[in-house]
């Protein structure tokens, strides 16, 4: 049975490193005879310019029928000051994660040997690191009513947004942060801020009590702000964090820094039935983008987890991770992970240098 991919490069870099990916794809599908065919639809401000809106029926329709999804990065400077925020980048982003119901994220931090000097950490502190943050990606601030900007008495404005979390939202991302412990080192470490925010307090009694059915797997608690420090004095410590919508995108690039850059970590987005959508956890960049710098590798990554969680390629997923690290082993490097004696390539170089080591593989 031929299994569907939407491909959505967005904007900024999206569209490079999307290219790369799509070439590692292509390559994979030929050697490992996959059933896989790609279709192309626009997202964010790049539909915005084509559609006036982030987000097009023709989009939302084809990643609903779409078996898996990958995307480069949305947003950028152009958009930046449209007036009906509903018209932003941004929300075609949001507006796939909640209406294909992809609340589940998972955000894996792996430092690649070869890349221990070019993490900001002491290498002693990050060597063999592997942690993943499951982030819940359908609720919390990002999406509580009311929100907004309002006019106070006193004629001065207010902004206005709501943190809640039901207790079905949170019992859904702890049983996919328990099951993921329990498949690596059965260490689940929740994140919150129970001793100032009430929906903290549910989120960690509804932990406590999802435990229940994990015995194997030990629970542990932290308050973010100490969770923020812990990830930088020594990472470690974690085997899985589990936390919130918004808490997970702050401590999700904190950790992305711990593996050499934010251009090494990829993600997956999965609803109920692990159909999933795939992206760096990156974004636009618009500081380089148009340039052909920038690392590639966070969407290739992404594209291996896509062939292992929802289109069940397993082999070819793993043969594309150690492709990855073969080119980082034959000592190529994009400018952000660059280190001296290195040899430093371009956006396309690094995709090429994977296809050829998987190819070759
Ligand atoms: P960013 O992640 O785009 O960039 C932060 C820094 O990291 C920049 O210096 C950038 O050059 C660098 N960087 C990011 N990806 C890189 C890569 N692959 N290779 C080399 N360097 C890389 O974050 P930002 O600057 O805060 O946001 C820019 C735009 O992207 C905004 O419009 C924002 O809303 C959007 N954004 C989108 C996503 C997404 O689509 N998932 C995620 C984050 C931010
Ligand atoms: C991410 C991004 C998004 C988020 C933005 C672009 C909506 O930062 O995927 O990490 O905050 O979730
Ligand atoms: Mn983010």
């Amino acid at each position: 049975m031929t299994q569907n991919v939407l491909i959505l490069p967005g904007d900024g870099i999206g569209p490079e490193i999307v290219t790369e990916a799509v070439k590692v794809l292509e390559t994979a599908k030929q050697k490992f005879n996959l059933n896989i065919e790609l279709d192309n639809a626009l997202v964010g401000g790049a539909a915005y310019d084509e559609f006036g809106t982030p987000l097009p029926e023709v989009t939302m329709q084809k990643a609903e029928k779409a078996d898996a999804i990958l995307l480069g990065a949305v947003g950028g400077p152009k958009w930046d000051e449209l007036d009906d925020r509903e018209l932003r980048p941004e929300k075609g982003l949001l507006g796939l994660r909640s209406g294909l119901e992809l609340f589940g994220n998972l955000r894996p931090a792996i430092l690649y040997p070869q890349l221990a000097d070019a993490s900001s950490l002491k290498p002693e502190v990050v060597s063999g690191l592997d942690i993943l943050i499951v982030r819940e990606l359908t609720g919390g601030i990002y999406f509580g009513q009311p929100r907004g900007i309002r006019e106070l008495e006193n004629g001065e404005r207010q902004g206005y947004n709501t943190y809640v979390y039901s207790e079905s939202e949170i019992r859904r991302i702890a049983k996919v942060a328990f099951e993921s412990a329990q498949k690596r080192g059965k260490k689940l470490c929740s994140v919150d801020k129970a001793n100032v925010l009430e929906v903290t307090v549910l989120w960690r009694e509804i932990m406590n009590e999802v435990a229940k059915d994990y015995p194997d797997v030990e629970l542990s608690h932290m308050y973010v702000d100490n969770a923020a420090m812990q990830l930088v004095r020594a990472p470690k410590q974690f085997d899985v964090m589990v936390t919130g919508n918004m808490f997970g995108d702050i401590l999700s690039d904190a950790a992305a820094m711990l593996t050499g850059s934010i251009g090494m970590l990829p993600s997956a987005s999965l609803d109920k039935n692990n159909k999933g959508m795939y992206e760096p956890c990156h974004g636009s960049a618009p500081d380089i983008a148009g340039q052909g710098i920038a690392n590639p590798l966070a969407t290739i990554l992404s594209a291996a987890m896509m062939l292992r969680y929802s289109l069940n390629e397993s082999a070819a997923a793993d043969a594309i991770e150690q492709a990855v690290s073969n080119v980082l082993d034959q000592g190529l490097r994009t400018a952000d992970i660059y280190s001296d004696g290195m040899k430093k390539v371009s956006t396309a170089e690094m995709g090429e240098a994977v296809v050829a080591a998987l190819a070759n593989a």
